[in-house]
């Protein structure tokens, strides 16, 4: 028995082998690996910031000590630092630039969170092909992004980063950015290689403060966080990058059940796994390494194949190898992963960038794409008496608010290249645009979110009487958002709120536009403003977008990714929450306690006597200028077996008067099973156009695999027992059918 065992162990191991060698790009690493001195490996591990053409810089190029650099931006430095790398260090091995990439390079297009509202795939695809033609014109060849950690928690700054609170819509978005960033071809000079961060469950920071620990169940981790990262892996993404956070106890950087077990092993991931900024290092305040010899002898033994800016492989890894703590044979696997990358990317081809003749920067199309992202991604949440679009018997409007006329506000977090020069506000987009059609009268009130001036108020309240309509900006400055840029209060800011309602009390409608990085606790200014769009942080081309939207150019079609709270001791909230043994289906309010009342928990269930149950405003939520109306669903089987699919269907039809579009949203609830289920979970969903009186009937399959989770002994499948299926409009709304598995 045993010795059959060692038969298949030496076949394998024979026939990995061969596949390397057949494989001509594992030939070359093979070949160059075996003149590679070990300084000269441990030189491809360490990824440092650019330091522009300084000497020091060019003698570590030089010997060979460097194998990424990151920040470093001007063409004419990226192609003199890559001449010394080929032409003067010993191997000549090119190195690889890098950049945070996140939402655009100088087109900036919305904030991630704003493009997970489009629900539009092929936009967000379209969008990082934009990005990555820019950036690759000055010879960045990898970004930092997607970021698509789960977040439900809209304190935490970088929710603005994320693609939302949902596995599957983050899974989708990820895979569409990762397309885009990456194109057809690594190979393509224009192709950028992608990042998926941070691994892992970085957004479950503790009380939504930034680099804060996580604890996450396994059950968790591998139902909510993991499921976008193994997507990731299945599209082919180039890179990974730990996160910050401990998990349970362990950092990112240093865990190897993480980067080995299930990255590695299970997910057989073969790319470059990149520590986050200095995270090795942190592993010693973190308080689980003595130093930087123990957190480098860590992060190696997690896997960690190169170190962003803690200096700890470059100091420490030869010693170790030398004193047998770490063994060559892990320095090999890392910097096979790293060149695997620069082959693939063509470096050691075409190590330099070509100057182009202009270069590819805010190009027709590419604002154009833009605009839709923005116009795709922004939510109507209210519109009463249909005041959007404006109709024409609005001759004059007051374009007021701190966020009217903020060319570097609207841009959002994460955008260090862009240049706010470029960017066209909503007031001057309503005044170019529209212009000619209805008189502008602008009076920003407020100069920026935070701003208390009461004076500005009073101006405001001037200018609005003097209009048959206010369009009011409100949101949050870029600064606000992002990463270390967490809230606990996550209101309107300053004195917006006081402006609204000054300006509501002018008796005129009032529209009011929310250009945050988050979910806004905004319940009473909901109530009080006639109509009201979520647009996010529109990128460059915000203006042009919100004013097609507000005079009916465009139609809205934007989803929340995200729930929005009515206040924000209800986080972390999310649609796809359990049902507990108590669902709130009665409850009284705290005003509604008589005084002096007995203690009692007959009745009691799951709510907040102040905010009660459920959002502001649920995930998948959004008006449009039309209806749409449903029809029940149908589902082809009542029962399936395991390995089988169901199809689930239904009409929708536009009842209104617009064309517009709609995402249908696909649920799958699983009524009975070994461990509690969420009451809904998007399985699918699908972003149609329809004219006025259109009827489209849409389909999505389920099979059982989709319908599988994780149990306790951490097997993954579906368990036998009745399902509930719909299609609806948002996450709150839509009737079930029900199915069983046999
Ligand atoms: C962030 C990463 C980013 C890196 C490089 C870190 O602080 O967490 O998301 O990619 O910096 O700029």
């Amino acid at each position: 028995m045993f010795k059959k065992k060692l038969f298949f162990i030496m076949l394998t191991i024979v026939l990995v082998g061969c596949a390397h060698t057949n494989d001509p790009i594992e030939a070359k690493i093979d070949e160059l690996l075996s003149r590679m001195t070990l300084q000269e490996k441990i030189g491809q591990m360490n990824q440092l910031t650019g330091t522009g053409l300084s000497k020091d810089m060019i003698s570590q190029i030089k010997s060979g000590k460097v194998g990424s650099i990151l920040n470093e931006l001007d063409l004419k430095t990226t192609n003199e630092l890559q001449r010394k790398a080929v032409k003067e260090s010993r191997l000549g091995i090119p190195l690889l630039f890098a950049r945070d990439v996140i939402h655009g390079f100088k087109t900036i297009f919305p904030i991630p969170l704003g493009q997970a509202a489009t629900w539009n795939t092929q936009l967000i695809e379209s969008g990082a092909r934009v990005a990555a033609l820019e950036a690759t014109s000055t010879g960045i060849r990898w970004t930092f992004a997607p970021m698509i950690d789960i977040a439900r928690d809209p304190r935490w700054g970088r929710i603005a980063e994320s693609c939302g609170e949902d596995p599957y819509l983050t899974s989708q978005m990820g895979v569409a950015m990762i397309k885009g960033f990456q194109g057809k071809n690594l190979s393509d000079p224009t192709s950028l290689a992608a990042c998926a961060k941070h691994f892992a469950g970085y957004g479950a920071t503790e009380s939504g403060k930034d680099y804060n620990t996580t604890w996450i169940p396994e059950v968790q981790l591998r139902d909510v966080y993991l499921p976008p990262f193994k997507m990731a892996v299945d599209a082919g993404v180039a890179t990974f990058m730990c996160s910050f956070n401990d998990i349970n106890g362990v950092p990112s950087s240093g865990n190897e059940f993480l980067n080995r077990q299930i990255l590695r092993k299970e997910w057989n991931y073969s790319g470059i796994l990149v520590s986050d900024w200095a995270s090795i290092d942190q592993m010693i305040k973190h308080g689980v390494c003595n130093d930087l010899k123990d957190a480098t002898q860590k992060a190696v033994k997690a896997g960690v194949d190169m170190d962003m800016m803690s200096y700890a492989y470059i100091n420490h890894i030869e010693e170790l190898v030398k004193s047998g703590v770490i063994s060559e044979k892990q320095i090999d696997e890392s910097v096979r992963n790293i060149l695997r990358l620069k082959y693939r990317l063509g470096l050691f081809d075409h190590p330099y960038t070509k100057e182009p003749a202009n270069m590819p920067f805010y190009t027709e199309e590419s604002l154009e794409k833009a605009k839709q992202t923005a116009i795709e991604s922004a939510v109507l949440l209210k519109n009463d008496r249909n005041l959007l679009p404006l109709n024409e018997a609005v001759k004059s409007v007051a374009v007021i608010g701190p966020l009217s006329d903020s060319p570097a506000d609207q841009l959002g977090t994460w955008c260090f290249d862009a240049e706010p020069s470029h960017s066209v506000t909503p007031l001057a987009a309503i005044q170019n645009l529209y212009g000619s059609k209805v008189k502008v009268i602008a009076e920003k009130g407020l100069t920026y979110s935070r701003d208390m001036n009461a004076q500005g108020i009073a101006k405001a309240v001037l200018a609005a009487r003097k209009a048959d309509v206010v369009l009011l900006f409100v949101g949050e400055e870029s600064q606000l958002s992002g990463e270390a840029h967490c809230r606990a209060d996550i209101s309107l800011p300053g004195a917006q709120s006081a402006l609204l309602t000054a300006l509501k009390n002018t008796g005129k409608p009032v529209v009011m536009v929310v250009m945050a990085g988050r979910p806004l606790t905004i319940g009473k200014e909901v109530s009080e403003a006639d109509a009201v769009l979520y647009a996010f942080h529109g990128g460059t081309m915000a203006g042009p977008a919100l004013a097609d939207l507000i005079f009916g150019k465009a139609v809205p079609s934007g989803k929340l990714p995200v729930t929005l709270p009515r206040m924000v001791g209800q986080v972390p909230i999310y649609y796809a929450h359990k049902m507990t043994g108590r669902p709130a289906d009665k409850m009284t309010m705290i005003d509604k306690i008589p005084v002096g009342a007995n203690q009692t928990s007959l009745g009691n269930t799951s709510y907040h006597l102040d905010a009660g149950d459920g959002p502001l405003f649920p995930f998948g939520f959004g008006l449009s200028y039309t209806a749409f109306h449903y029809s029940g669903v149908k589902i082809s089987k009542n029962s399936i077996s395991q390995g089988q699919s169901i199809t689930v269907s239904c009409e929708i039809t536009n009842t209104g008067k617009f064309d517009a579009a709609e995402v249908a949203q696909f649920y799958v609830r699983d009524l009975v099973a070994s461990l509690a289920r969420p009451v809904k979970e998007l399985k699918g969903f699908q972003k149609i156009s329809l004219k006025a009186g259109e009827t489209r009937t849409i389909n999505f399959t389920l099979n059982t695999e989709q319908l599988a989770f994780y149990n306790t002994d951490m097997i993954n499948r579906a368990e036998p027992g009745d399902f509930q299926a719909w299609i609806s409009t948002d996450s709150q709304s839509g009737k079930p059918a029900t199915f069983k598995l046999l």
